[in-house]
């Protein structure tokens, strides 16, 4: 598929307004996407597991404006009027214009909130982009299926095409986004390894997993709920002329292609080094750029180390990962939890902020709810 088959043959803009309500997962990489070209496509590709209990809802109600040259939206969170996220909307509309035309015909108010406090340090913007996108969608599939002629062209918005533009979208407003649509396992990025990846929108991982991944679990300890001193965005900017760019890209590609293997065997030796590794070679990639940065705190490195002593001493397979902050991600199979969730109580909260963690595990991916 490429870029034209979003375009939407014309539709008659005949719906006066509506509303439409999607709640939407975040997700956690597990080969993370650290680096983008233009037009929001990644560097190398990635995979990740949707999340379950984080999540956002968005309402967006539309109606008909009578001049059609500029957008016109109004955004809220928890009821609250959020000004400041206007330009990143702004952005995410001028984007995907040429993929929904309809997007001047209407002025929107977009409601949203998010199940983690908004204050956590956990990044809203897979969930939030990715539950924009599909209220977007919903408005879409409602032009064409009340467009007598052209839903008479069979097939041509079932739900692949439905589920794919919506994370094409997605994509458009934050990258990591188009991997929030579905679950449980998500591919995102061409590998030719991997059948139907794609650099314009997130797939399902096409082949078998083993059951050890079945229900994974994964509690993400609160270490900083702070800002993030440099966005994931300026993050990814900072690749261009990186000096370890080209081998970080490799080292993706590989790591996708050895996490395959282990998806079939189910060696969770082998997916906890690769994951770790992961997580660490993306924030040596912050601390390798110019201007160099780190975001991990004192407390990521103290819960690290303690991950690595339990490790040794249980023979646990339980392991971490990270995205671009200092809150740490602990994964583990389901059978392990009773076991990793007292070590987690016993020693790791004590390195929380305010002794903050949320539980949460593998989902299966976004829900429409009015
Ligand atoms: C470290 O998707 O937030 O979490 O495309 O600029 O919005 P933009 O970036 P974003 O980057 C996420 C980076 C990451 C790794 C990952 O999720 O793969």
């Amino acid at each position: 598929m490429t870029e034209k088959d979003f375009i939407p043959h014309n539709y008659t803009i005949n719906i006066e307004s509506g509303s439409f309500t999607w709640q939407s997962p975040s997700n956690i990489a597990l080969v993370k996407y650290w680096g983008k070209k233009e037009n929001q496509i990644p560097e190398n590709p990635s995979i990740s597991f949707t999340l379950n209990t984080c999540k956002t809802t968005t309402t967006l109600s539309f109606s008909k404006k009578e001049n059609n040259d500029e957008f016109s939206f109004g955004i809220y969170l928890d009821d609250e009027k959020k000004d400041d996220f206007k330009p990143k909307i702004e952005t995410f509309f001028k984007r995907i214009e040429n993929y929904l035309p309809f997007l001047k015909d209407y002025h929107f108010t977009i409601e949203t909130s998010n199940s983690f406090p908004h204050s956590s340090g956990i990044a809203s913007s897979a969930s939030g982009m990715s539950a924009l996108a599909l209220c977007l969608m919903s408005i879409e599939k409602q032009l064409i299926e009340s467009n007598v002629s052209l839903s008479a062209v069979e097939g041509l918005f079932d739900n692949d095409y439905f589920n794919k533009k919506a994370s094409f979208l997605a994509r458009l407003g934050s990258g990591s986004a188009c991997r929030s649509i579905e679950g449980d396992l998500i591919v995102w990025g061409n590998h030719k390894n991997i059948e139907g990846s794609s650099d314009l929108f997130g797939i399902k991982y096409p082949y078998k997993v083993h059951e050890n991944f079945k229900n994974y679990q994964d509690t993400i300890l609160l270490v900083d709920k702070g800002e993030k001193q440099v966005s994931s965005t300026v993050g990814h900017n900072l690749m261009h002329n990186h000096p370890f760019a080209q081998e970080r890209f490799k080292q993706a590609n590989n790591n996708l292609i050895k996490l395959t293997d282990v998806f079939k065997t189910g060696d969770l030796k082998a997916f906890t080094e690769i994951v770790e590794s992961e997580a660490l070679s993306l924030h040596a990639m912050m601390m390798t750029s110019l201007p160099y940065y780190i975001l991990m705190k004192p407390n990521t490195l103290e819960i690290i180390n303690k991950i690595w002593a339990f490790r040794k001493e249980t023979n646990s397979n339980v392991c971490f990962t990270l995205d671009a902050g200092a809150n740490v991600h602990i994964l583990y199979p389901e059978q392990e939890a009773e076991q990793v969730m007292k070590f987690i109580q016993n020693e790791l909260v004590a390195h929380c902020q305010n002794g903050h963690y949320i539980c949460d595990r593998i989902g299966y991916g976004s829900e429409q709810m009015l």
